[in-house]
């Protein structure tokens, strides 16, 4: 019997920062974005959005469509959780009301731990005696330094996916190949917001796991590169993919005349990252939602996927797109959420990102803003409180 992803929804905020507003006021070309890294916009949550209520609002239409008390298994993977001790999946297991006959837990390893997520409930999944649902979130807002090299890959996103057996999107291959290692290439101390990054570090670290992962996974699997159809890889800038594909084809052929058909084989994935940023651990899987959304010829055909946390830890997996898959997407609703998203001036952008959530226990109620079906509306008693918006 198959396991895998039964419905994948993808959120995120309805505000962005153009990247040439950004060009201008660091005094760089537009070009170094838009063609050297592959970015053109930002996705930038407002004061009352946060990873709760992305990764609720990426759930809801899923959840609209099943009965909840099937939902035994809630993961939220996260790199920006907000509560040292609280699993963020509560909070979301609140919004949506789901059955307390439930397990729920936040996973960390900063951009991987979504596929950890995607992994562990399969494997529940396929070992229930009763016929139950996972729910896997992936949340993350992509925060540095002003002014520093990642701020332009800065973004937010959440993606949500059931898990469940025989999957009416992608049924899992049962091989993986991995790889883990101590490295500090991107990191982010408990006191700080923003990430630190020794950049190009960070790319060359990706790089070697991306190869190093794969050539697990060919040991495990015995399939050769041209079994698979199509690549999804973890996207904290969309060029970033094509160096990683090229490096994998290189290791898979001994070729070095690489770059069109890795371009060929990962750029449908790019279109929502290349207008969102980096929403890291969901990032993969925002990759994959896109892929699906603008691919009709997947039916039965194997994908490639490669997850990459740094720290660091990689996976190469890979799985079978279900003959039907086009019936279950929510293509339509990705596509009109991203196209209706208000535009920010590089200030109010700045504003935004200055904006701490205040910390001396007091209530505060914070404005409304744009969102989905969630809000974070305010702080009391250093209780965060979400509600639901009314529409
Ligand atoms: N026109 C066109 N292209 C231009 C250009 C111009 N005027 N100016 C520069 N470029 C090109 C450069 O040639 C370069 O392309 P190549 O890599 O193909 O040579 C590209 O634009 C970027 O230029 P730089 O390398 O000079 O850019 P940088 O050093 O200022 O910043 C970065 C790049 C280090 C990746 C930085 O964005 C960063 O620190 N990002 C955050 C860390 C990150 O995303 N790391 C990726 C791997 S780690 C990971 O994946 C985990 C995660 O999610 C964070």
């Amino acid at each position: 019997m198959s396991v895998g992803i039964d419905l994948i929804s993808f959120y995120t905020s309805r505000y962005y920062l153009g990247l040439e507003s950004l060009a201008q006021a660091r005094g760089v070309d537009y070009e170094k974005y838009r063609s050297g890294l592959g970015q053109e916009k930002m996705a930038i949550p407002p004061p009352d959005e946060d990873v709760i209520t992305m990764g609720a609002s990426a759930a809801k239409p899923i959840l609209d469509q099943i009965d909840v008390n099937d939902v035994e298994l809630l993961l939220f993977a996260t790199e920006s959780g907000v509560d040292q001790s609280k699993a963020a999946g509560l909070f979301v297991h609140g919004l949506l009301n789901l059955s307390n006959r439930c397990r729920v837990v936040e996973l960390k390893e900063a951009c991987y731990s979504g596929t950890a997520a995607l992994q562990l409930a399969a494997a529940q999944i396929s070992q229930s005696l009763h016929s139950t649902k996972a729910l896997v979130i992936a949340s993350d807002v992509a925060r540095y330094d002003l002014g520093s090299p990642g701020e332009p890959t800065q973004g937010c996103g959440a993606v949500a996916m059931l898990v469940t057996l025989n999957p009416r999107i992608l049924a899992l291959d049962p091989e993986a190949g991995f790889h883990a290692a101590d490295v500090m290439d991107f990191w982010r101390p408990s006191y700080r917001d923003e990430a630190l990054v020794d950049g190009k570090f960070s790319t060359k670290v990706y790089l070697d796991t991306a190869v190093s992962a794969w050539e697990h996974y060919v040991e495990r699997s015995g399939r050769t590169i041209s079994e698979l159809y199509r690549f999804c890889y973890h996207l904290p800038f969309t060029r970033m993919g094509i160096k990683a594909h090229e490096r994998v084809l290189q290791a898979a052929e001994g070729s070095n005349d690489t770059a069109k058909h890795a371009s060929e084989a990962v750029s449908e994935g790019f279109a929502y990252t290349r207008d969102t940023g980096n929403s890291y651990t969901a990032s993969l899987f925002e990759s994959f939602a896109c892929l699906l959304d603008n691919n009709s010829e997947l039916a039965g055909k194997r994908i490639g996927l490669f997850s990459y946390g740094s720290g660091c830890m990689g996976e190469f997996f890979s799985g079978v797109v279900d003959p039907e898959y086009q019936k279950h997407l929510f293509s339509a609703d990705h596509k009109a959420m991203l196209e209706d998203r208000t535009q920010l001036a590089y200030q109010e952008y700045e504003d935004i990102f200055n904006l701490k959530v205040p910390e001396d226990g007091w209530k505060y109620v914070f404005a409304q803003y744009r969102t989905g079906p969630f809000r974070f509306g305010g702080i009391e008693e250093h209780k965060r409180v979400y509600e639901a918006v009314e529409t």
